[in-house]
């Protein structure tokens, strides 16, 4: 793990953001459970994306599906089928590895090895093996022509590669022959809804569908902490257009959905776009939005043009019409849909990389998180300079204010020095002091956490003060 990413992990748990799930019991392997400052963070990340998707946009409506679905929707979308990953074991140390992801990892290695041309040498072979009729043999061929040895045992001692459903599936109801699946993403949620939710909020084409909601995957490897779980969280929004409008549909999106990230503060050479080398047969283009995390160029979010590959399925399966008729062409069609696809969990990932700072203020080193306000879990901290004079009451009755408008902390512990490091651990923007002066004339201080200037506001203009300077934060 990089020296950030370890940073992050250690001040996530420090600071109430992120814990290992279960952990009181040793935890669970990529599994995460949010804190309370964390839960704070997730919430407000989903609330600006169904500001972003649902109430700034008159043509996408939300939907909530359920996390179970009914078998069949499995078998019509493919996942059933063809969800898989290449799985190896390593025989000597057990450990199970994804086949392609070994390759990349070698590859990855001789290219920190200096070893430029065998590098791109395997990762030429890689590319070919995943176009291949036979990818599994392909795989195996080239871990053991390339002598890829056990991260973990040194030794070159593997088993076939072989697929692996990464479904959870379980038993639904007392008899237990009637399976149930764990949802491997939220589409299919909306897919089967789609005429549901046409007629019911009454909307003509094109028009969304946005969701967020939680998603299972059996990963064979999950590491690099909320990067890629087994339950996480997607935010996933599908458009729903007349064939040939698609390609329109996917430009307005693309644009949208960068500009999402960048409006939360994420630097914008940062991030970019990736275009998939390898389309699924029933997709017209796909591409990621991808962060630079310490861990290198990764995928944040995805934008796909899936055609009419779904609807048409679940038509076939259901034996239910999927297809809209438009009154004003009066001309009955099956949609294609564009989807936006982002991981919540990867988007606080990256967030908490890209706020996470060190610095150092009159001498002393700090670690801060510079989040957006809006994002940031309590967008203001109130302490009382002392504890005497009737300072805690006022201190109290501010927060009890700006309780009002949002997720506040009070806290009259510890020197003020050491209050304003616990705050900036937490990312909160701004700190009001209730001093000597605030018992004169109703004035308090508000220090900014990313400069750590300080403001004299009066104490009944501070609410409006807050939501002026969150509205105008900028990244620095
Ligand atoms: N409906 C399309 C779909 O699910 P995907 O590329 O498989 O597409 C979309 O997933 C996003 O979900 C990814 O870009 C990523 O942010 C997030 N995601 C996928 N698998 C994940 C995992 N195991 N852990 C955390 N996030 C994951």
């Amino acid at each position: 793990m990089s020296d950030l990413l370890e940073k992050i992990v250690s001040l996530a748990k420090q600071r109430g953001l992120i814990f290992q799930s279960s952990e009181i019991y040793d935890g669970m392997a990529a599994i995460y459970d949010y804190g309370p400052l964390g839960v704070e963070l997730k919430r407000n990340v989903k609330e600006r994306w169904w500001q972003a998707m649902v109430y700034q946009n008159d043509d996408v409506v939300g939907l909530d599906a359920a996390i179970m679905m009914h078998p069949d929707v499995w078998k019509a979308s493919g996942h059933l089928d063809a969800f898989n990953d290449p799985m190896i074991d390593d025989k000597v140390s057990g450990h199970r590895y994804r086949a392609d992801e070994l390759i990349e990892e070698h590859a990855a290695k001789l290219r920190s090895d200096g070893k430029e041309e065998e590098a791109a040498r395997v990762e030429g072979r890689l590319a070919r093996a995943l176009q291949s009729e036979e990818p599994n043999r392909a795989f195996y061929d080239i871990i053991h022509e390339e002598e890829i040895r056990g991260p973990d045992s040194g030794s070159f001692d593997w088993t076939e590669v072989r697929n692996f459903n990464l479904m959870f599936e379980s038993n639904y109801g007392p008899t237990s022959d009637e399976k149930v699946y764990l949802r491997p993403e939220t589409a299919q949620g909306i897919f089967v809804n789609f005429r549901n939710a046409q007629e019911t909020a009454r909307q003509h084409l094109p028009f969304g569908i946005a969701q967020i909601g939680k998603a299972f995957r059996n990963e064979i490897v999950a590491r690099q902490f909320v990067f890629r779980t087994r339950e996480f969280e997607q935010m996933e929004m599908q458009y729903f257009v007349k064939p040939g409008a698609e390609g329109e549909a996917f430009e307005h999106w693309r644009e949208q959905r960068m500009q999402w990230h960048v409006d939360n503060g994420i630097r914008p050479e940062r991030l970019r776009w990736h275009e998939h080398e390898q389309l699924s047969h029933y997709a017209k283009a796909a591409e990621d939005i991808q962060y630079q995390f310490p861990m290198g160029w990764k995928e944040l979010e995805g934008l796909h043009s899936r055609t009419d590959f779904d609807l048409k399925q679940h038509e076939e399966h259901s034996g239910k019409k999927m297809s809209y008729y438009d009154p004003w062409e009066e001309e009955r069609y099956t949609p294609y849909v564009v989807e936006t696809s982002a991981g919540l969990d990867r988007t606080i990932l990256m967030l908490l990389c890209d706020a996470y700072t060190e610095d150092e203020v009159s001498g002393d080193e700090r670690t801060v998180l510079q989040l957006h306000p809006e994002l940031a879990p309590y967008r203001a901290a109130v302490f009382p300079l002392v504890k005497k004079e009737g300072m805690p009451e006022k201190a109290h009755a501010i927060e009890a204010d700006l309780r009002q408008h949002f997720n506040v902390m009070y806290d009259e512990r510890g020197s003020m020095g050491k209050r304003y490091r616990r705050m900036d651990e937490a990312g909160t923007p701004f700190c009001i002091t209730v001093d000597g002066q605030t018992m004169e004339d109703g004035t308090v201080t508000v220090r900014d956490r990313d400069t750590t200037e300080q403001e004299r506001v009066p104490a009944e203009n501070v609410a409006t003060y807050l939501f002026d300077r969150s509205r105008e934060w900028q990244a620095e």
